[in-house]
């Protein structure tokens, strides 16, 4: 069986227009799925709308949409109509690099929403149509950062860390009903997002930032089997040692001196 056959026929991203969310929208178009694509802003999201329909021949249809909207799911759902949604990409995602303290709380509470509250009505709407016809694929974006308390990206990393759990939740509660579900935990990926923060190298230990597209293969490679997996051997084995050779407490120092060294935070 095919991967289109085993999930259907439309794909959704959410938060598509570039860096790994264009990865995942040119991957399934690649694998024959017609598209539903999200981002906030219309030129970039039409220019690869464009791009992906003139190399793959697939029907994409783009979504303006602000996934911090209370709304979101449900300006989504008008904009689509009845179509069914058969596979469910939930890649984007709000971060906010610097002290706790530093920024407002609506900067933390709109990271919560794009990052946790979002994702959770999409996956109730579309995975909930899913489970009824018994067939279903849905990827949420989560992040080695989330594997433990990560200073200086505090919030963005507790959420990561929700999506792997709520992730690796419904794996098994819907695994009996034919819907696959699976937590995607990059590490450093080389997306324009993860370049415009600039970040300096915290150890030579450091893994190199993956291409986006590894990222997305390796997901692809894993979904059905497990709930949840590391992308690339260097983040695997980082991700090893902090789990299981350092204590809590050094995993989380480890976590934070990476983040003043990467981008000099302080405070
Ligand atoms: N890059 C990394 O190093 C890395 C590492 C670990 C995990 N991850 C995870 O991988 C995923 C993608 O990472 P990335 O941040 O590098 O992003 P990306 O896939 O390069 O781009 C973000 C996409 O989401 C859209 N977007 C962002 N905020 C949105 C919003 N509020 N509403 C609608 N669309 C929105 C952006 O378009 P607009 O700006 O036009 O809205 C863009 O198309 C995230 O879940 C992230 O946590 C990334």
């Amino acid at each position: 069986m095919t991967f289109k056959e085993k999930y259907g026929k439309t794909a959704l991203v959410a938060g598509a227009s570039e860096g790994m969310g264009a990865a995942w929208a040119n991957t399934l178009a690649g694998r024959g799925f017609d598209l539903v694509l999200i981002a906030r802003r219309k030129e970039p999201l039409e220019a690869t709308a464009r791009q992906i329909t003139g190399q793959y021949g697939v029907k994409v249809l783009p979504v303006t949409c602000d996934l911090a909207d209370a709304d979101a799911t449900q300006q989504i759902i008008n904009a689509i109509g009845d179509m069914p949604v058969d596979f469910l990409v939930y890649n984007a995602a709000l971060s906010y690099i610097g002290p706790y303290l530093a920024t407002g709380l609506q900067t933390h509470t709109d990271i919560a929403k794009v990052n946790m509250l979002t994702p959770m009505a999409m996956l109730h709407y579309f995975g909930g149509k899913m489970a009824e016809r018994g067939k279903g694929g849905v990827v949420l974006m989560a992040s080695i950062a989330g594997f433990q308390g990560s200073g200086y990206l505090s919030t963005y990393a507790a959420t990561k860390a929700f999506n792997r759990v709520l992730a690796e939740g419904l794996w098994y509660e819907w695994r009996p009903k034919g819907v696959d579900v699976i937590a995607c935990c990059a590490g450093a990926t080389a997306t324009p997002n993860y370049i415009n923060t600039n970040p300096g190298k915290a150890s030579s230990l450091e893994p190199k930032p993956q291409l986006p597209e590894q990222v997305v293969e390796e997901c692809l490679q894993r979904i059905g089997t497990t709930p949840s997996f590391i992308s690339g051997t260097g983040n695997k084995l980082v991700t090893f040692l902090m789990q299981h050779i350092f204590s809590r407490k050094k995993a989380v120092e480890m976590m934070g001196d990476s983040m003043v060294k990467m981008y000099g935070v302080k405070g």
